[in-house]
């Protein structure tokens, strides 16, 4: 390992060092001083290469949130004050599934069984990575057979999200339309705390934050019960992004179920439900149009908005040849990638710079984020674009080393944007600087 990444794993690992708090990782004291779910399961990952401990006890903290009925909630209120909105603001003791600690009353992408993988990968005692198995395994099968069941009411293998917030992509130019259709009635007077932190040209709009807080008032008024919510909740989305994880987070739930000797019936069942009709939702026009969009239940029509999201499907196995060769080149040809603009290396913007919405600077309207581009680069290598990997990898590690550890990046200039110090862009340039090949 050459001494420049020797340097960034030293300062990565700082980071996540001051980000720990006993048992769990805040994203960044600046703006998020709680645990969030997936940042936990990036979190777990960096830290499988160097301290199982912390990577297991990261997993672990985080299910102590999960509700009586399965759901994982995108956040745990650990830390003060200092994030709006807070633990006071979600009542979510209004539903009979809800723990004693204090949550939110959304999910998040399920990163954890990817991660729940890494851990027993990266231990070289497989007795003792077992142990830690044992435990997490029937946590993160709730987990997976609460989104589909309670989430996905028509059985098609594919999650539907209530909420922006749930896509973790929270103001991806593909909400728009759904949300310019969401009346806001009622909504309660409230004060945001992230524009005080960061520069509000950095952060979801107003307009935006009515409606997240409004889709929660909806929530509040009936219970969080989702048998109602699937009726009543006027955002429904199928979300490629999120079901694409997931069905990797099955492949991975499959492997550990397979080492327990548990029973792997109902995991294989999802996992053949997502591959019916994962392509029958996300790219109907197949093969005339090969991107991949989600699809809008009340609406009943794809969001065919080109944005990165169309992308990740490559973290699949579910596309054919012909069709990953179309997105690895759409990526590269649609301006998406920083070497089209100021800089010689392809990292992946959120969308693309000639695209007329594309704002440097507004979190998922143009910047440039690690995890997705982490998520792009594990694509590329699955189906064979081996050079096209190692040049994004290269570049993400380079953009971080000359523009520190933020939440996301200026496409343009390579400014770092939000918060700094940010726990899954250190935790996933440890993956990146530890993986085998360099
Ligand atoms: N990502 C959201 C925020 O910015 C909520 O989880 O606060």
């Amino acid at each position: 390992m050459n001494t420049k990444k020797e340097k960034l794993l030293i300062e990565a690992k700082k980071i996540l060092e001051e980000n720990w708090r006993e048992k769990y990782t805040i994203p960044s004291p600046k703006l998020y001083p709680h645990q969030w779910s997936w940042d936990s399961a990036f979190v777990s990952i960096g830290y499988s290469h160097y301290d199982l401990e912390k990577a297991k006890k990261e997993l672990l903290s985080m299910f102590e949130g999960q509700w009586s009925n399965g759901m994982l909630p995108h956040i745990i209120f650990r830390g003060g004050d200092g994030y709006f909105p807070g633990n006071e603001y979600w009542h979510t003791g209004l539903s009979e599934f809800s723990p004693e600690i204090k949550t939110s009353g959304i999910t998040q992408p399920p990163v954890h069984a990817l991660a729940a993988w890494h851990v027993y990968e990266n231990s070289r005692d497989k007795k003792e990575a077992k142990v830690f198995l044992e435990e997490i395994f029937s946590k993160i099968l709730h987990f997976h057979r609460y989104l589909l069941t309670k989430r996905d009411r028509e059985r098609s293998g594919l999650v539907t999200i209530f909420h922006p917030w749930e896509s973790g992509l929270d103001n991806s130019l593909r909400w728009d339309e759904p949300l310019a259709r969401i009346k806001v009635e009622n909504l309660p007077e409230y004060e945001r705390i992230d524009t005080e932190k960061v520069s509000s040209e950095q952060r979801p709009t107003k307009d935006d934050y009515d409606r997240y807080l409004y889709l929660i008032e909806v929530m509040k008024k009936y219970n969080y019960d989702e048998e109602t919510l699937y009726e009543k909740i006027p955002f429904k989305i199928k979300d490629v992004v999120f079901n694409s994880i997931l069905y990797e987070a099955n492949k991975a739930l499959l492997k550990i179920a397979d080492i327990l000797g548990n029973d792997k019936n109902e995991i294989k069942t999802w996992i053949q439900r997502t591959k019916k009709n994962y392509i029958r939702y996300f790219c109907p026009d197949e093969p005339s149009n090969l991107l991949l969009f989600d699809y809008d239940l009340i609406a009943g029509k794809n969001i065919v908005k080109k944005t990165v999201a169309s992308l990740v499907s490559l973290c699949t196995d579910l596309l054919s040849q012909k069709q990953a060769k179309e997105l690895a080149s759409w990526m590269k040809h649609s301006h998406m990638c920083r070497e089209n603009c100021v800089h010689e290396h392809p990292v992946i913007t959120s969308i693309s710079v000639d695209d007329l919405q594309f704002n440097p600077l507004n979190y998922w309207r143009g910047p440039v984020w690690i995890n997705i581009n982490w998520m792009l680069h594990q694509g590329l290598r699955n189906y064979g674009f081996t050079e096209e990997a190692r040049n994004l990898k290269k570049s993400i590690i380079d953009l971080v080393a000359e523009h520190g550890f933020y939440e996301y990046f200026n496409p343009l200039s390579g400014e770092g944007l939000g918060a700094d110090s940010f726990s899954w862009t250190a935790a996933l340039l440890i993956d990146l600087i530890s993986e085998k090949d360099g």
